[in-house]
């Protein structure tokens, strides 16, 4: 059997990646129909060595394809996912239009991938922040029972698109931004903006990382409290975790089950100046995990620096694992 797979949004950063990714892992992909918005018509991508035309969305849904992975902004997922869910197209979808509906399920394959079946015609792809902070902290949660969780982000602008990273190489070489992705200068700067702020204080991001990290990991009183801020680093997040623990731990079992699991590279040699960044993360699917240490004051208390590729293992990478084990596992 093999597929026919729909990338919406596939002229940008996220959609790009997710091409090379289907290549990579080796997705038994028939036929690619890359979609874009209309100002890409007439364009082409590149799938197996192979130049292919990007369509308009409508043509991807009458050409009725196995799946489809919409990465292209939640307005467009919330005007067409359910369009093309009722055609019977699974629909892997990477914005936040449907993350917190009940019955969608937000899928991390390596944690929660069991509960998919049939019926799940939309399945949503977690925030890049909460992907590679769900996945340092799932092992752990196993062996001690997670409890509480403080997390600081350093994220990069390639998680704003291709609007961010325009706007920080345009400051860089001196040249006006027409569109700016942030409400302030990013280059030499640090923003402590995530998205809009609620009325108690925490903006959009921040609300992400609480809501997704209870849904993901199953755990819905789940306390986390979050600080995100962009910094001007062109890809790959960075995390500043503390996690409480219900039972006690020994650093070297912390070690063991970090390194012993699938997806998850330890780096964690502060004495020989290892530990992980984002400049070496880039292209890469692991979560990286280092600077492990005991908090000094409070017990059952971890404190770790986690970075991962966003556009990979925190958006790409992360949907095309759910096709692969909704194929492997003949659910489409
Ligand atoms: P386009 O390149 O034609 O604008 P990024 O977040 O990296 O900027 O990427 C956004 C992606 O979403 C791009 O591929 C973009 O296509 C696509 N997109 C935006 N609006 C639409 C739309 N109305 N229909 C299909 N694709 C869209």
């Amino acid at each position: 059997m093999r597929y026919t797979i729909a990338v919406v949004g596939a002229t940008g950063l996220v959609g790009r990646q997710i091409i090379k990714v289907l290549e990579e892992l080796n997705l038994p992909v028939e036929q690619l129909i890359p979609v874009a918005s209309s100002r890409s018509a007439g364009k082409k991508v590149l799938f197996r060595g192979r130049e292919v035309s990007v369509k308009k969305v409508t043509e991807a849904l009458k050409a009725k394809p196995h799946i489809a992975i919409f990465s292209a902004g939640a307005r467009l997922s919330k005007d067409y996912a359910q369009k093309f869910a009722s055609a019977g197209i699974t629909v892997i979808d990477n914005s936040s239009a449907w993350r917190n509906e009940q019955d969608i399920p937000l899928v991390v394959p390596e944690i929660n991938a069991h509960m998919l079946n049939k019926e799940h015609k939309i399945i949503a792809n977690p925030n890049c922040s909460t992907i590679q902070m769900v996945v340092a902290l799932y092992p752990l949660h196993r062996a001690f029972q997670l409890k509480r969780v403080w997390i600081s982000t350093y994220q990069s602008v390639s998680g704003s698109g291709m609007k961010g990273i325009e706007q920080m190489n345009n400051e860089r070489e001196g040249k006006h931004t027409t569109a700016a992705a942030y409400p302030y200068q990013i280059d030499l700067n640090v923003i402590p903006q995530g998205g809009a702020f609620d009325e108690n204080g925490y903006s959009e991001e921040e609300m992400k990382l609480v809501h997704e990290s209870r849904k993901i990991l199953s755990i819905s009183d789940l306390k986390v409290t979050a600080t995100v801020a962009r910094v001007p680093v062109k890809g790959g997040h960075s995390e500043a975790i503390t996690a409480e623990f219900g039972k006690d731990f020994d650093i070297r079992n912390v070690r063991d089950i970090l390194s012993l699991h699938r997806g998850i590279q330890l780096q964690d040699n502060p004495y020989n100046n290892l530990y992980p960044m984002p400049l070496f993360a880039e292209g890469k699917d692991d979560v990286f995990v280092g600077r492990l240490r005991k908090d000094l004051f409070s017990k059952n208390t971890l404190n770790m620096w986690v970075v991962t590729d966003n556009l990979r293992k925190g958006a790409a990478t992360n949907a095309v694992q759910i096709a692969q084990y909704l194929i492997a596992n003949k659910l489409v």
